[in-house]
């Protein structure tokens, strides 16, 4: 068998579809922006990957941090009492980076169990505080939270729901705030307060004493690059804190410099949640990990003098705080404030969305929206969703033709290209998808 024979016969990949025997693409190796597959083809890697591989590939600064920590401590167990040294380190220089008290980290394997841990934790505190009936999580329509049995649960994509079971007896959704979606006429300051509304009658809807949490992504990810009207996330805050329903804000892709912060919610977005999950970006892609980052606020409510009786916090993985992902962690926080990475992805990251717009000529392109290096091009032709979906999967089909990897999702083309990216990378990559809509005009007679 070769590797491809190997592949479909022994692997069962993250959402494929499982009626299809189409081959898999097997990516060898990287460097910078690139990525080379086992065929010698070499593609600009617009998706990081998965939101992740902020550095690029190849970085030997993080590879040798990976390796020296493997020979000096591989792991050891964090249960109870016990920690390493990379972690706590760690802990103590992202304490510095968050925003308002939010000090405390559970340290995770990824972004599911950051988030399945942080609603774990937002049920542990409300149960330590006697107020039981206080389960019920408020998400949107279109997001993405993870692939756990519950954080699959909080996944708003219509796709995503499939032969699997979800919980649904304490989950509710509302509708995402995508201005793409405005009603005409309707200002955007309506359109905000009428969604900011609907959280509100949610949360009546349900009870207030019942709804322990609202989480929601700061820009919407893999839901379409969603970046709400202003001051949405503000208004949403300030409803959670009227009902005393805390706000998770799910950073797993935006924190580590995506949107040129290290966190998106207060710098972007002038909000101080009570609880941040993190993954992805936080070690560049080098290593697995995840933290679900609590306010000191809420931690103190339960914990020392004020701990119920026989509390025990019973969460809590194998790997959490690994030393060797840990040790990745504060390597990329190293070179992102010597390379001073955040300002280069501002600026550069205007640069993107700046000739990004300029593929809005374009008729089949219905709308193009993102902040900094995190974006995406919407393709409409017709009323008909399946048409407009086959009609992106041609752009995407044609600009991996010509060696650039985007991320297809229904008639969205997604990107989200390495933080190192200089401005003659976004040319390239612009100009491949504007070559890609231009032949897929040709192709459709448009
Ligand atoms: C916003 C958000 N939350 C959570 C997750 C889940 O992360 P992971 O795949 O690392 O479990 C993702 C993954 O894409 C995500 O985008």
């Amino acid at each position: 068998m070769n590797l491809k024979e190997k592949d479909r016969r022994h692997i069962i990949h993250p959402w494929s579809d499982l009626g299809s025997d189409a081959e898999s693409m097997i990516i060898e190796s990287g460097r910078g922006i690139h990525v080379f597959d086992n065929e010698g083809n070499r593609y600009i890697d617009a998706i990081s990957g998965m939101w992740c591989v902020n550095l690029g590939y190849g970085d030997e600064e993080m590879a040798k941090a990976v390796s020296d920590q493997c020979v000096k401590l591989a792991y050891y167990t964090p249960f109870g009492a016990m920690t390493n040294e990379p972690s706590t380190r760690l802990a103590y220089e992202l304490g510095k980076l968050t925003p308002g008290d939010l000090n405390c980290f559970q340290f995770t394997t990824g972004g599911s169990t950051a988030v399945e841990s942080a609603i774990r934790f937002v049920h542990y505190y409300f149960n330590c505080l006697g107020k039981h009936e206080k389960k019920h999580i408020v998400y949107r329509e279109n997001a993405y939270h993870g692939s756990t049995y519950l954080t699959a649960s909080l996944n708003g994509k219509r796709c995503d729901r499939s032969y699997f079971n979800y919980m649904d007896d304490i989950v509710h959704s509302i509708s995402d705030p995508n201005p793409y979606k405005k009603p005409d006429g309707m200002t955007l300051e309506a359109y905000c307060d009428l969604k900011v509304s609907e959280l509100r009658e949610k949360i009546l809807e349900i009870g207030p004493d019942r709804v322990a949490c609202f989480i929601a992504e700061p820009v919407m990810g893999s839901g379409g690059v969603v970046v709400p009207p202003p001051g949405y996330h503000k208004k949403t805050l300030e409803v959670c804190r009227e009902f005393d329903v805390l706000y998770i804000s799910d950073e797993v892709v935006t924190a580590f410099g995506r949107l040129g912060h290290y966190f998106a919610s207060e710098d972007v977005f002038g909000i101080v949640p009570d609880i941040i999950t993190a993954a992805k970006g936080i070690t560049s892609g080098y290593q697995p990990l995840g933290a679900a980052i609590i306010s000191d606020r809420l931690v103190d409510r339960i914990s020392g003098a004020s701990a119920s009786e026989n509390s025990y916090y019973t969460n809590g993985f194998t790997y959490s705080g690994h030393p060797v992902t840990c040790a990745a962690a504060l390597k990329y926080l190293e070179i992102m404030k010597r390379e001073n990475l955040n300002e280069h992805v501002r600026e550069v990251g205007a640069y993107f969305m700046e000739r990004l717009q300029t593929l809005k000529e374009f008729p089949i392109v219905g709308d193009v929206r993102g902040v900094c290096l995190m974006a995406c091009v919407e393709c409409v032709v017709s009323d008909d969703e399946a048409e407009n979906i086959a009609v992106a999967q041609r752009v995407d089909a044609f600009c991996q033709d010509k060696g650039l990897i985007v991320r297809p999702y229904e008639n969205l083309c997604i990107l989200s290209p390495p933080l190192i990216i200089d401005r003659d990378g976004v040319d390239r990559i612009v100009d491949i998808i504007r070559d890609g809509i231009v032949s897929t005009m040709d192709e459709i007679g448009r």
